[in-house]
């Protein structure tokens, strides 16, 4: 499939046209941000990674029933994807206390939830991404209620067959966010974007240690030798 003109380029990743209306080619950049764009770095082989890595959690997703936009991955950083449009709606899934969860509502980060939460943040740069709650997603219309059940179904069944996935590679699946998009030739909601150590947060069982981009926001150091270990570690149990 031959690569046409860029169509849009965000923090991590390019996309491209192709002759088909309905597949877009995306490569994935070794650019690293945080807060909103305002820490800004790279890391070497992140986009490798990151596109690999994605493709084979798709792979499993797609088995166990999540339709993804994965078509087939074309180079070490570039994959064929569906078209779809974007909802702009951040679905985050957390089964520890990390991060903003930790921070909001001043709590240590580790503890453990009975159950996994589910929340939005609005997909808006220029807010920050903030919080959102369901009946405001509707009110601005940027889902309907059917298109949040199916979203909350998918991102469910990719909590649990991801949490053993991970486990499986002796990682702690702690949270992590999704992006849906509606498949712009069959209409359907489809699983998009990308699962990474950029959109989950990954915890050695054994050590407790970061493996994901935690590191990079935090400065902690071992940046590409920690991403080629989850691939490592993902390639193992795929
Ligand atoms: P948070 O604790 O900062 O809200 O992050 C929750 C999860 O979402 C974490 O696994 C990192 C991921 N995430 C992104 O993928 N993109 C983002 O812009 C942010 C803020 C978080």
């Amino acid at each position: 499939m031959e690569k046409k003109e860029m169509i849009y380029e965000g923090k991590a990743k390019k996309v491209y046209r192709t002759e088909d209306p309905y597949e877009l080619i995306v490569d994935y950049k070794d650019d690293a941000t945080a807060f909103n764009g305002q820490k800004k770095g790279q890391i070497a082989g992140k986009g490798a990674v990151n596109n690999t890595m994605s493709n084979i959690m798709f792979g499993i997703l797609e088995e166990k029933g999540v339709p993804t936009h994965l078509v087939k991955q074309i180079s070490e950083r570039e994959t064929l994807v569906r078209a779809v449009d974007i909802l702009p709606l951040e679905v985050i899934i957390r089964n520890v206390s990390a991060g903003s969860f930790a921070k909001r509502y001043g709590v240590e980060e580790g503890i453990l939830f009975d159950e996994p939460t589910f929340e939005f943040s609005y997909k808006n740069d220029d807010l920050g991404d903030p919080l959102m709650v369901e009946s405001h997603a509707l009110a601005l219309k940027l889902a309907t209620k059917e298109d949040i059940e199916v979203i909350r179904k998918y991102a469910l069944t990719v909590n649990e067959e991801m949490k053993k996935f991970f486990l499986e590679a002796n990682l702690r699946l702690i949270d992590f966010k999704l992006e849906f998009g509606r498949d712009r030739e069959t209409g359907k909601i489809i699983l998009a974007d990308e699962i990474s150590p950029d959109t989950c947060r990954l915890w050695d069982v054994d050590t407790g240690e970061k493996m994901d981009k935690d590191r990079f926001r935090r400065d902690l150091g071992n940046l590409e030798e920690t991403y080629r270990a989850v691939l490592e570690r993902v390639k193992e149990k795929a």
